[in-house]
């Protein structure tokens, strides 16, 4: 096959890219990034001169290019990651959002239909697999603030607490009520998604996931950003209370049911993805800090003195929890990894590649694509 993924050198993208290079050998996997600030070719450098790889610097909003690409290159599936994806940002910057998640998504689907559509054999063998949120379905209550049993406990939930905040846990039928212009914004292109599979009998797959967590997240996002402050005793900026609760799943296993989904799943289908692993942010980052500390060497609880309570996020959604068990049930998709194995990796990841964060953090990151791609 020849897949095209979007968004590949962002921190999901990566994963996946990856993890399709290494183990498909014989499909061409064709990465098209528009490489914006929180695209990054180093996340890739270990598989970029593999002879099933390519990378296009592009522009997913770009029509005509996306055409140009899919009939170029045949493209039998695409897996669309590409998106604005940091929520602080859309509630300074809609306008970015709008175009990228919204434009840039219908733009690769009219692409994909024209592409496909021109074929002798039309939409057989082809899919479109879009990669959402689970912010899409709005926020849930703290009906139960200081956590509860969680009733679906998995192989992703903590071995420490299988807490659950709630009674209510995101379905793939629960309406979509999304409050910041990001989740807005993506529950946008999910309609879009759905209504090319509606009109033009599309194939077309939509998955919801939870918070990722794992190596070569954009350290704009609340796990390396804090690792990082803390290697340099910087501030923590809690929002709010640090009460709202978010369910964490290793970016390894999201990549895993993105795969799996996109062989196996069902068109014109939805899954969530999420691994019952919810954490109220205050708590996580008590763990990001012993962590940190226990690796760097400082006694225990050195680091607690960075945490700083600031002005909360605007529209500041409360508790995500996604039910995955669809997933579970009908493809057999399980985490790999338990919450603490999942931390103690990531944070051992970051301390490790000081470098690749020096590196975003000075901004030469951005010379990457001049030096390894130009001219080639
Ligand atoms: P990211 O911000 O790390 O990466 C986004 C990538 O998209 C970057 O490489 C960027 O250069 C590229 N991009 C942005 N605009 C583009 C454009 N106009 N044309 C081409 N490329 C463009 O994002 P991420 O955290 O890896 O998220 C990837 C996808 O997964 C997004 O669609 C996001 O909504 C979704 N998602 C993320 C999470 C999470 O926890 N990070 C959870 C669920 C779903
Ligand atoms: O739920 C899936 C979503 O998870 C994805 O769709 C988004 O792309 C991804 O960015 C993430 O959104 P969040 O807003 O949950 O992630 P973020 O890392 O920005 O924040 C996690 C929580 O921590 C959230 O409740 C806000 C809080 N926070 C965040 C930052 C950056 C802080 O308290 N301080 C901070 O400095």
């Amino acid at each position: 096959m020849n897949v095209m993924i979007t968004g590949g050198a962002g921190f999901i993208g990566s994963h996946l890219v990856r993890l399709f290079v290494n183990k498909y050998p014989d499909s061409r996997i064709i990465n098209v990034d528009k490489l914006t600030y929180a695209g990054n070719l180093a996340n890739l450098s270990d598989i970029e001169d593999r002879p099933n790889y390519t990378f296009v610097k592009a522009d997913i909003c770009d029509y005509d290019e996306m055409l140009r690409i899919m009939k170029e290159h045949d493209i039998d599936g695409v897996i669309h990651l590409a998106a604005e994806s940091h929520v602080d940002r859309s509630i300074l910057d809609p306008f970015t959002f709008a175009r990228t998640n919204v434009m840039g998504t219908l733009s690769l689907l009219q692409a994909a239909k024209v592409c496909w559509e021109s074929k002798p054999e039309g939409y057989e063998g082809k899919l479109f697999y879009h990669i959402s949120t689970d912010e899409v379905y709005g926020a849930l209550e703290l009906t139960d603030p200081e956590g509860v049993e969680s009733p679906f406990a998995t192989t992703a939930s903590s071995s420490e607490h299988h807490l659950a905040f709630g009674t209510e846990f995101f379905l793939e039928s629960t309406k979509y009520n999304p409050h910041s212009p990001y989740s807005a914004s993506k529950a946008s292109s999910d309609h879009f998604v759905r209504a090319y599979h509606d009109t033009y009998g599309m194939p077309t797959l939509v998955t919801n996931c939870s918070n990722n967590y794992g190596p070569y997240q954009f350290p704009e996002k609340l796990i390396p950003l804090f690792i990082n402050n803390i290697r340099h005793g910087k501030p923590l900026p809690v929002y709010g209370k640090g009460e709202n609760v978010r369910d964490w799943l290793f970016v390894e296993d999201h990549a895993r049911a993105i795969d799996l989904i996109f062989h196996k799943g069902k068109p014109g289908d939805t899954y969530n993805i999420g691994g019952f692993n919810e954490w109220k942010n205050i708590d996580l980052i008590k763990v990001i800090i012993k962590t940190v500390d226990r690796l760097l060497g400082n006694p225990e609880g050195a680091s607690e003195h960075l945490i700083t309570f600031v002005t909360d996020r605007k529209g500041h959604d409360m508790r995500y929890a996604i039910d995955s068990r669809k997933l579970q049930r009908e493809l057999g998709w399980e985490p790999s990894l338990q919450f603490e194995e999942g931390i103690e990796k990531t944070v051992r990841w970051y301390l490790d590649n000081q470098e690749w964060m020096d590196r975003i953090t000075s901004g030469d990151y951005r010379d990457y694509y001049e030096k390894m791609y130009a001219g080639r």
